[in-house]
């Protein structure tokens, strides 16, 4: 039984943490929420309904590591470079949401279905850092075809939903939305947290563009699937887009193989995965789109891939289209599978 503080409890990210507790993903004997000043008081038991055994909402400097065995950081870079540290030097295990930690070479970066070696014993750090939302479902789609036919070179344009951009995303898009549709000559107003308007349009630069061009989004979409699936020569191009859609990140996932395949070769070596809903063309529709993947509830957890095909002109060039809970998949699931996993390992709880 874990006694587990949820750092970033309110946001977007803890929200799904505590849900998921409170399903039962791991069994838990505390729960403590974290927010900062301005939620101390809030009462999530109540608004959540949840039936946890939950402590109340303490700010992230009044936690005390005796009290913790594991502490999931979702409150943002800033929040874990300044106290992550100071709870994982003290033993208590730290899941970062963020991008703090995760180049560092100490600090594994997991996804537990590819590379879950990487949690076979605890990290002397005391700090494991679970990858972007992007990266993971991508690096999910990715592995079978690595495994099949090894990967040369991706190229990936993402279509990334406004609750990446968190409670206040989610906010400035109903919002915006709603003021376009009284007021259709509305402009929207640069800034934000977007940086460009979202509603009815799309914003193709996530995070700040770097002297070469790249976002750091795109950045995180070249780096991350070096680290975690130990290909460090791994060439990877990215364009990431924001896209006027609440929930669910998309991918369009071009990969050259050094083998050739078929479809049907593809096809089944993505079906063979564990966690991977496949969609073929005798599926009507043949893939998945952000909406589908609340059809049915256990489809929150799993990573949807359709529009498979291999161009007619070159069979070692793969195309798929991946869709996913940015929120679940990509970061709150993740994060506690990651607990999960080390919990079965016998290193902690
Ligand atoms: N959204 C996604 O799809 C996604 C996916 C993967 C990773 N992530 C990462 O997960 C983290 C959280 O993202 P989010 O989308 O959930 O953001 P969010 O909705 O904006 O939530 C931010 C959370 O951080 C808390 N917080 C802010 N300042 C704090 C402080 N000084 N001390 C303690 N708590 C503080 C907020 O608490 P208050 O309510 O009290 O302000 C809130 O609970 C980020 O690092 C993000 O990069 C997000």
């Amino acid at each position: 039984m874990l006694r587990i503080a949820i750092v970033g409890a309110t946001g977007a990210v803890g929200r799904e943490c505590l849900a998921l507790l409170d399903g039962g993903i791991v069994p838990v004997e505390r729960v403590v929420p974290v927010g900062s000043a301005r939620s101390v008081g809030r009462d999530l038991g109540a608004e959540q309904a949840l039936s946890l055994p939950l402590a109340p909402l303490v700010t992230v400097e009044e936690l005390d590591p005796r009290d913790l065995d594991v502490a999931v950081f979702c409150a943002g870079a800033d929040v874990s470079s300044r106290e992550a540290e100071r709870l994982a030097d003290a033993g208590v295990l730290i899941v970062d949401n963020s991008s703090a930690f995760r180049m560092r070479p100490d600090v594994p970066l997991v996804v537990p279905q590819v590379n879950p070696g990487a949690l076979a014993v605890r990290p002397a750090s005391n700090l494991v850092a679970n990858p972007n939302c992007s990266t993971i479902q991508m690096v999910r789609a990715l592995q079978p075809l690595h495994e099949l036919a090894t990967l040369d070179s991706v190229v990936v344009a993402t279509y990334q939903a406004a609750s990446g951009g968190g409670v206040r995303g989610l906010e400035e898009l109903a919002e915006g939305s709603r003021r376009i549709l009284d007021d259709p000559g509305a402009q929207g107003e640069a800034g934000g947290r977007f940086g460009q308007p979202l509603p009815f349009s799309l914003v193709p630069e996530i995070g700040l563009q770097d002297d070469q061009g790249l976002t750091h989004e795109e950045r995180k979409l070249v780096r991350e699937p070096r680290k975690i699936l130990g290909l460090p020569g791994l060439r990877v191009s990215a364009t990431a887009v924001r896209v006027p859609v609440f929930h669910c990140h998309s991918e369009a996932v071009h990969v050259r193989l050094r083998e050739p395949v078929t479809t049907a070769a593809v096809e089944k070596a993505l079906a063979a995965t564990e966690g991977l809903r496949v969609y073929t063309r005798s599926d009507s529709p043949s893939y998945p789109m952000p909406r589908s993947v609340f059809a049915r509830p256990e489809d929150r957890a799993l990573v949807h891939v359709g529009r498979i095909r291999v161009e007619p002109e070159d069979p070692r060039a793969v195309a798929v289209w991946v869709v996913a809970d940015n929120l679940w998949v990509g970061a709150a699931l993740n994060a506690l599978q990651i607990v999960e996993l080390s919990v079965k390992n016998g290193w902690l709880g």
